[in-house]
């Protein structure tokens, strides 16, 4: 395994910036391809432009994109003593021409961060991303950047900032014309050890596990073997928020229980020593998210299974790429009362059936666990899913 990952862009830098997961994806697609073909050559993969359908989207919640800026293209060839460098941070809420200005164009962009938070009071959380490039690194602008998000978060009236740390550490290399190189140019900030100095403390550790799609006959003839404890119930299958699904009797209750069981979920996913916002998430709200994936070009794929009463029991979701070669799954849930029954096992197969029949050109498929959740890792293990890197969640409570 390489000690860098690369996402490469085929456009400008803002857009490659956005999200999480995608980020994930794109480092399993990275790593399957080397333990496919042997190879440590760079294969790049096409994100789609987004960030400002991304930001639009943003009604309850605020999305920020933060560019730190050299003035002079030419200051890159200067030392910094020389330069006098006065970083610019700029701040862009959607606002579709300033970005278009900024990456045609100069100055040019040295680091940027990217900072999201829910407008909720009971929301206590913000989500920071930052990147400098290389050429700019250790002399305190990536430092500056955070500093900066953090009085912002502040006075946005949150209390704690979130970041992620990868391991190995991760890079973007922007393949616009300027970078004739082959070398990444943008690394991710900060690392580990700046962000314990910074006042961050690891709360979580996620294991990023992925494996080629599709399954090989023996793997869909253990989930089915496996499942066939839990063979009595419903499956169900939708896309976005596209209530009710086909086969449901009264889409209100099956919604109803949809939004029950996605509930427990923010309870009962292991988030180790990490505060979490804990509030209800009402059917509205996760509509609105919804929007988010569908103005981005995602793909939300759902799969439930349901009692003879209609209320969904287990659920899995898979946020499909734009190109649909690549997909990370979200989140898997078992109803509290119906857990250890067979249903974990079940649900994963009803996703696997369900997304060889819908998304047949998968390639790749990842999904994060937490080093502690022994379930659903000895499942994933089970089905050939393998470690390909780890993400630390890191927090800073702001005084
Ligand atoms: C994770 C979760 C979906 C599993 O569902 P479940 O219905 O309990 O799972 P199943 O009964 O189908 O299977 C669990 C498997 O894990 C195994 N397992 C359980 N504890 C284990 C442990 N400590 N070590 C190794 N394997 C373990 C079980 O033996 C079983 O496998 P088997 O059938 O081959 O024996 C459920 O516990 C849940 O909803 N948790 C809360 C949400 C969550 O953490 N989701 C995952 C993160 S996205």
């Amino acid at each position: 395994m390489t000690n860098v990952v690369y996402l490469c862009d085929t456009n400008t830098l803002p857009d490659f910036s956005m999200t999480h997961p995608l980020f994930a994806a794109a480092v399993a697609l990275r790593v399957a391809w080397e333990e496919e073909n042997g190879e440590s050559e760079l294969h790049p993969i096409t994100v789609e432009r987004t960030w400002q359908q991304w930001c639009q989207a943003s009604k309850d919640g605020q999305k920020e994109l933060w560019l730190l800026l050299a003035k002079e293209e030419s200051e890159l060839a200067s030392t910094p003593e020389q330069t006098q460098i006065t970083p610019r941070v700029q701040e862009i809420n959607g606002a579709e021409d300033e970005v278009a200005s900024i990456t045609s164009g100069q100055p040019k962009v040295i680091g940027l961060a990217t900072l999201s938070y829910d407008k909720k009071d009971e929301s206590q959380l913000a989500f920071l991303w930052t990147l400098m490039a290389k050429s700019w690194r250790g002399i305190g602008l990536g430092k500056h950047l955070i500093e900066k998000l953090e009085s912002r978060v502040k006075a946005a009236g949150k209390t704690i900032i979130e970041t992620k740390l990868y391991s190995p550490p991760v890079a973007f290399q922007n393949t616009d014309s300027s970078n004739q190189s082959n070398e990444p140019d943008f690394l991710q900030v900060p690392s580990n050890e700046e962000a314990i100095k910074l006042g961050y403390k690891i709360g979580l550790i996620e294991i990023v596990n992925a494996r080629q799609l599709p399954l090989e006959e023996n793997t869909k003839n253990l989930l089915a073997q496996k499942a066939s404890r839990a063979s009595k119930y419903e499956k169900l299958a939708w896309s976005y928020d596209h209530f009710p699904p086909t086969k449901a009797g009264d889409s209100a209750a099956t919604a109803a229980s949809f939004m029950r069981l996605f509930n427990q979920s923010n309870q009962d996913v292991p988030a180790g020593d990490l505060a979490v916002d804990n509030y209800e998430i009402s059917l509205a709200t996760y509509r609105k998210w919804m929007e988010h994936y569908q103005l981005a070009g995602h793909e939300l794929w759902h799969v439930a299974l349901a009692d003879e009463q209609g209320e969904i029991v287990a659920f899995a979701d898979v946020e499909i790429y734009p190109g649909k070669t690549q997909a990370h799954q979200k989140l898997t849930v078992v109803s509290r009362h119906a857990r250890g029954l067979g249903l974990g096992w079940a649900i994963k197969a009803w996703l696997h059936e369900s997304l060889e029949q819908n998304f047949g050109q998968l390639k790749i498929l990842s999904t994060n666990n937490a080093i502690d959740n022994y379930s659903i890792l000895a499942i994933n293990e089970a089905m050939g899913f393998s470690e390909k890197m780890r993400v630390a969640f890191a927090q800073k409570t702001l005084s």
